[in-house]
């Protein structure tokens, strides 16, 4: 039976805003995500016996059904009890390039290749569509993660409308290595601080996210503005984890200062990105941040915006 190697792409989010509460306990958002050139890859060897095997060296990824894209692989065995059956466990090697709980949606990109993958060791046949239905059910960016490119994201993040894709502009992403935050405390804690403010009527909800839809972002991405994206950026939950995590404050800063087209946390964080419209501009900036911030703990990288989502890179 084939194996397959799959690429696996991070999000960063260009836009986050936090609407309302959600019956689900989630929140209800309006997002643009924008898939990067970084990646992790992902392979997948059918096994001769009924067992879902992860392996990973990165020490933060789990090794256990904690890791989401055992819980994918699990999902599928789950709905597919027939497919697998007949084929097999599996072994899921993950070479993690993705940072870990940065706000780049690590687990979520190896759980929507793992997805994928299946789909075709097990000759499914399901479309994107229905592949993206079983992601939903994994993590709210898992939906996002199987098609990539830039879209709009509503609802818990799950409804996506694609957009125009951006691939020309690029960024420079800084993490310190031993910080992580956790999705659930930043959004909790926002719920504490701002759940007052929260849209409570479902047509007001409605009416704020189709004015995002013909909002400004969305027409500087329609009209590939890299400078008006820049100065639109915006993320909600920068108000809570800026201020718990001062180095994230200061990098963020640091990283405004030299003269990028914008700055901004991704997602929960901590990871904060700069936009800068070509290879050369991010170079120049990833210097001077490493200059201005010599931390060894600051891990620095550059990537570029991509149209795609989860790839096949090979299979044998
Ligand atoms: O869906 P996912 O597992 O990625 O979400 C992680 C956590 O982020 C959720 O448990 C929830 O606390 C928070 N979240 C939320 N509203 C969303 C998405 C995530 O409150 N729309």
């Amino acid at each position: 039976m084939r194996s397959y190697s799959l690429i696996a792409p991070a999000k960063i989010n260009l836009y986050l805003e936090i609407l309302g509460d959600r019956t689900d306990g989630y929140h209800e958002l309006v997002m643009v995500l924008q898939s990067i050139d970084l990646a992790d890859q992902i392979d997948l060897h059918p096994l001769s016996t009924d067992k879902i095997r992860v392996r990973c060296t990165h020490p933060q990824v789990p090794q256990d059904k904690s890791n989401l894209a055992v819980r994918a692989a699990e999902l599928m065995a789950a709905q597919f009890p027939d497919a697998f059956a007949q084929y097999g466990g599996i072994e899921i090697t993950i070479h993690k390039r993705i940072p870990v709980a940065a706000g780049l949606a690590g687990g979520s990109t190896n759980a929507a290749a793992v997805l994928v993958g299946l789909n075709l060791l097990w000759d499914l046949g399901l479309t994107q569509s229905e592949l993206q239905e079983l992601g939903a059910r994994l993590g709210s960016d898992v939906p996002f993660c199987v098609v990539g490119g830039t879209a709009i994201a509503t609802g818990r993040g799950d409804q996506l409308s694609p957009l125009l894709s951006l691939d020309h502009l690029h960024v420079v992403l800084g993490k310190y290595q031993s910080l992580t935050v956790s999705t659930p405390w930043a959004y909790q804690t926002y719920r504490q601080q701002f759940g007052s403010t929260y849209i409570r009527k479902p047509q007001d909800l409605a009416s704020r996210a189709a004015s995002v839809h013909s909002g400004p972002m969305v027409k500087a991405i329609i009209h590939q503005n890299g400078v008006e994206i820049g100065q639109l950026l915006h993320n909600d939950l920068e108000k809570i984890v800026l201020p718990a995590y001062p180095q994230v404050l200061q990098l963020r800063e640091t990283i405004h200062q030299s003269g990028v087209l914008g700055a901004m946390m991704s997602g929960s964080g901590p990871t904060v990105f700069a936009l800068c419209e070509s290879l050369n501009q991010a170079q120049q900036v990833k210097a001077a941040v490493r200059s201005a911030l010599p931390d060894p703990d600051l891990e620095l990288w550059l990537a570029k915006f991509s149209s795609t989502g989860i790839q096949v890179a090979s299979s044998v």
